[in-house]
C-alpha cells in the first residue's frame, strides 16, 4: 500500500458526508461541500504567541486594516443609539444615524484628541458632545458647534468632521475596519455569504453575552476552538471512543470551517455502539440517564434525539423548528472567519464567539461569547443582555445561559493557561501541527503572516 500523501490521511471509520447521509432529512448543500487543502507541516514558532514585538506588530499591521465585527444591529436600534468597540488602543464609535444608516467613527475628538465615549460603552445621544472643551458633532459626524468659535478661524466642518471608519453589515452583524481603502466587506466573508445564505443566522437574536478575561494570547484562544483532535482528552478524561467524527475545511483566504457529529457511532469502539447507547450519552447532556426513553426501532438515535430537541426548543422560543435537518439541529458546525470570529448556525448549539487581544499583554486575550436564538414570531428580539464579565479565574458555570456547556468551556481554558506556559518554558520553540485536524491554525497563522510581511 502506497504511504499516503501529507493532508491526505483520515481518521478510520466511515467519513462525517457518509455518517450525515445516514439521517433521516436532507443535508443542506453548504453542509456537504468538501473542501480541505494541506498547507503545509513547519512547526509554528511559540513567538507568535508570546512576543510583545509580534503584538505590537499585529496592533500596526493587521487590525488597522480588517474586516471585524464590531456588534449587533439590535444594539443600536433607533437613532442616536451607539456602541464603542474598542480593539487594542483603537476605538471606534458606531452609531445610527437620522437617516436610519448605521456609521462609525474614530472615538476621539478633532480638537485635542479626548474619547468621545467611553471604552465598551454604549448608549443614546442626540450628537457627541467632547467631554473636555464641549466641541459638538452630528450623528452623521460632522462638526455642528465650536465654543468661543472667535479663536478657531482655521477650523471647519469640511476639516474638522469626524473621520470615519468603514462599516459593512452581515446577518445583523456590525462590521468595522479601520483602512478607508480596505476591500468591501463582501470579497472578505468569501464563502461565509454565500453558505449562510442557506444556513441562516440572521432571524436570531442575543441571547446571551459572556465576555471573558483568557490566560493566552487571542491565537492560541481561538486555535483551542478550531479543533476536536482535544475532545476525547480535555473533555472526556482521555476516554477511547470518545473520538468525534470531523470534517475540516478551508474555504479560501477567509473562512475555515468544521463540523462535528453528535450521537454517531464511533468506529473504534468494538462492539458496537447500539442507536440505545448512542441515545443514551446524547439524553445525558440535558437529561437524568434513568430518563431516557427507547430509540423507536427503525430511527437512529440521532433522528431521535433531533426530533425532541426540535420539540423541546420550538416549545421554548414559541417557534416550529421541525423543518431543520438532524444535521443542523444536533451537530458543532463551525465557520471560522478571519481573523477572529466564529459563527455556529446550528439550532442547539448557535454560538458566537469573538477573540480581541490584550492592548499591551501578549499573554491574555477577551473572548465574547454570545448565543443567538432565533427572533419570537412577533418580530421583535428583545434587547441584548449587558454582557456578564468574567475574570481569568472564574469559571463559565458562574454564568447563566450556557447550561452545561460551562464546565466544558472551563476545561478549554486549563489548557490555555497551560498552553501559555508551556511556550515559555519548552526548548523546542515551535508547535507541531497534524495536518488534518489542525489545519484551521495553520491557516490563521499564515494570514496573519502576510498582513506583517506587508503581503496584504
Ligand atoms: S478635546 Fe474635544 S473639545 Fe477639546
Ligand atoms: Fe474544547
Amino acid at each position: 500500500m502506497s504511504k499516503a500523501a501529507p493532508g491526505e490521511a483520515r481518521a478510520p471509520g466511515p467519513s462525517l458526508q457518509e455518517l450525515l447521509k445516514r439521517d433521516d432529512s436532507s443535508v443542506p448543500a453548504p453542509l456537504q461541500a468538501e473542501s480541505y487543502e494541506f498547507l503545509g507541516d513547519d512547526d509554528i514558532p511559540y513567538s507568535n504567541y508570546t512576543s510583545k514585538v509580534r503584538l505590537e506588530a499585529e496592533f500596526e499591521n493587521l487590525w488597522p486594516r480588517v474586516w471585524q465585527w464590531a456588534c449587533r444591529e439590535e444594539h443600536i436600534p433607533e437613532a442616536g443609539d451607539y456602541y464603542v468597540y474598542d480593539i487594542g488602543h483603537l476605538s471606534a464609535v458606531i452609531v445610527r444615524t437620522g437617516q436610519g444608516e448605521v456609521k462609525a467613527f474614530y472615538n476621539a475628538c478633532m480638537h485635542r484628541g479626548t474619547q468621545l465615549k467611553a471604552p465598551a460603552s454604549c448608549g443614546y445621544a442626540e450628537n457627541f458632545c467632547c467631554p473636555f472643551h464641549g466641541w459638538i458633532y452630528s450623528l452623521d459626524g460632522k462638526l455642528l458647534e465650536v465654543p468661543e468659535k472667535w479663536d478657531f478661524p482655521h477650523v471647519s466642518a469640511e476639516t474638522h468632521s469626524l473621520r470615519e471608519v468603514r462599516v459593512g453589515l452581515w446577518a445583523g452583524f456590525v462590521f468595522v475596519n479601520f483602512d478607508v481603502d480596505a476591500e468591501p466587506l463582501d470579497a472578505h466573508l468569501g464563502t461565509l455569504r454565500s453558505h449562510f445564505a442557506k444556513l441562516g443566522i440572521e432571524d436570531r437574536y442575543i441571547e446571551t453575552h459572556i465576555q471573558k478575561r483568557l490566560p493566552c494570547n487571542w491565537k492560541a484562544a481561538a486555535e483551542s476552538f478550531m479543533e476536536a483532535y482535544h475532545v476525547r482528552e480535555t473533555h472526556a478524561g482521555g476516554m477511547p471512543g470518545t473520538e468525534v467524527t470531523t470534517q475540516y475545511d478551508v474555504f479560501g483566504e477567509t473562512v475555515t470551517r468544521f463540523i462535528h457529529t453528535i450521537g454517531s457511532p464511533n468506529p473504534r469502539v468494538n462492539p458496537p455502539q447500539t442507536e440505545q447507547e448512542l441515545l443514551g450519552s446524547m439524553w445525558a447532556r440535558g437529561h437524568e440517564w434513568d430518563d431516557t426513553p427507547c430509540v423507536p426501532k427503525g430511527m437512529t438515535a440521532r433522528d431521535f434525539y433531533a426530533d425532541h430537541l426540535k420539540r423541546t426548543l420550538g416549545d421554548a422560543y414559541g417557534q416550529d423548528f421541525s423543518h431543520y435537518p438532524t444535521c443542523m439541529t444536533l451537530d458543532s458546525i463551525e465557520y471560522f472567519l478571519f481573523p477572529n470570529a466564529f459563527f455556529f448556525p446550528g439550532l442547539s448549539l448557535p454560538m458566537v464567539y469573538r477573540f480581541r487581544p490584550d492592548a499591551i499583554d501578549p499573554d491574555f486575550c477577551t473572548f465574547d461569547l454570545m448565543m443567538l436564538r432565533p427572533v419570537p414570531p412577533d418580530g421583535k428580539p428583545p434587547p441584548p443582555p449587558e454582557p456578564v464579565q468574567l475574570d481569568v479565574d472564574d469559571s463559565y458555570t458562574a454564568a447563566e445561559g450556557l447550561g452545561r456547556l460551562g464546565a466544558i468551556y472551563d476545561e478549554d481554558t486549563g489548557n490555555m493557561a497551560a498552553q501559555t506556559r508551556g511556550f515559555k518554558t519548552s526548548r523546542k520553540l515551535g508547535q507541531t501541527l497534524g495536518n488534518y485536524q489542525e489545519v484551521r491554525i495553520r491557516h490563521l497563522q499564515q494570514r496573519v503572516n502576510k498582513y506583517l510581511n506587508g503581503e496584504i
